[in-house]
């Protein structure tokens, strides 16, 4: 009988571990990608956007004024030739058309949609 409540709380306290933890993996995911992709060599370790590099991602205006779709949308097609839009920049936003799936897209947004920290 003991056994019994010694199993029944372990697994309460394990499912009890387990769900704080899920967010925590969302956002984890998002930056992990962010470095994976190398997204951080042009627009900041942080996303904060990088001096002649890239410009600020999180908490920038471009994240506030768009929606997920035209974002995806730059991300996947990039901004080159005739679609570059900043001069102050050197570099060039690449195309990322097959690199990231449709989650990892998601989950990259999500991430920089969510406001710097302080
Ligand atoms: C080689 C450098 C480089 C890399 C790597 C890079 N970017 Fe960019 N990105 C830029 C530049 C430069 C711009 C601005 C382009 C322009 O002048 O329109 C930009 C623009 C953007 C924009 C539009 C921002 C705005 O204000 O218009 C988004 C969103 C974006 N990048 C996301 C990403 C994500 C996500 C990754 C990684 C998957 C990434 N970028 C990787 C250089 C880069």
């Amino acid at each position: 009988m003991k056994s019994v409540f010694i199993v029944a709380m372990a697994m309460l306290f394990g499912t009890a571990l387990l769900i704080p933890s899920i967010p925590v993996y969302a956002e984890e995911d998002g930056a992990a990608l962010f470095k994976k992709q190398k997204c951080y060599k042009c627009h900041g370790k942080e996303a904060q956007g990088s001096k002649d590099q890239g410009p600020q991602l999180k908490g920038g205006k471009f994240m506030k004024e768009n929606s997920d779709e035209e974002i995806k949308k730059v991300i996947l097609n990039g901004r080159v030739g005739k679609d570059k839009k900043y001069k102050e920049y050197k570099k060039k936003m690449p195309k990322f058309e097959g690199k990231l799936n449709d989650q990892e897209l998601g989950t990259l947004i999500k991430f920089l949609k969510e406001e710097p920290a302080p």
